[in-house]
């Protein structure tokens, strides 16, 4: 079970995507974590991604992808993973495709989380992360709107492409989440 998670930051792709994961009982991969928590450590791939987490900048997709590359062939990804803010450029999702290509797998599903923009700035606004201030946010969703969202044709022409409406609860989101993944033909 392969799931990506799409959406303008505050979408609540950390928090569905997680709720998800615990359901489904797979693996919850969010680069986003996995970067702040390399820039923690101060290690080698925080060191090259601090600068761009700092600005709201995506860090170069050879990076991002090879993070993906390397987790997703561990054990504890093998009955499948839900990817929360991967990918999120077009060069990203043909670089996700040859590596699912590769190793045999198949992507199930695709959730874009769709959230107006002041609510989208209301939740980050409250919430106070590192990445959060006025500034960074409106520029992560510039980036959204200029990167991310042309990969959603992409994948709306393969026929995996689930818009939902993110504003309502958190129960009312997942449901719909939920509907939607339980309605892929199979
Ligand atoms: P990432 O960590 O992915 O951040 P983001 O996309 O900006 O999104 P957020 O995590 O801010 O929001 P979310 O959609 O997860 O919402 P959440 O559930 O937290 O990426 C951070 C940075 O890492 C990027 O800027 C980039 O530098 C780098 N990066 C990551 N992936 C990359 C990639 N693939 N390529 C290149 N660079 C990459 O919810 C937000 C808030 O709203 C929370 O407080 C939550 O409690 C609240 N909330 C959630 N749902 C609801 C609801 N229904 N009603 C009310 N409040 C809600
Ligand atoms: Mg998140």
């Amino acid at each position: 079970m392969l799931i990506v998670f799409i959406g303008p930051p505050g979408a609540g792709k950390g928090t569905q995507s997680a709720r998800l994961a615990d359901h489904l009982a797979v693996r919850h991969l969010s680069t986003g974590e996995i970067l702040r928590h390399a820039v923690e450590e101060n290690n080698i791939v925080g060191q090259e991604a601090a600068p761009y987490l700092e600005r709201g900048d995506l860090v170069p997709d050879d990076l991002v992808v090879g993070i993906v590359a390397e987790r997703l062939a561990q054990r504890d990804c093998q009955a499948g993973a839900l990817m929360d803010g991967f990918p999120r450029t077009p060069g990203q999702a043909a670089a996700f495709d040859k590596h699912l290509a590769k190793t045999g797998r198949a992507l199930d599903a695709v959730i874009e989380l769709r959230v107006a923009r002041e609510e989208l700035l209301r939740r980050l606004m409250t919430r106070k992360r590192a990445d959060d201030s006025a500034e960074t946010i409106s520029h992560r969703l510039e980036i959204y709107i200029r990167e991310t969202e042309p990969i959603l044709s992409y994948y709306k022409t393969r026929g995996v492409l689930h818009t939902i409406d993110g504003i309502g609860t958190l129960d009312q989101v997942f449901s719909r989440i939920l509907a939607a993944v339980n309605s892929r033909a199979r």
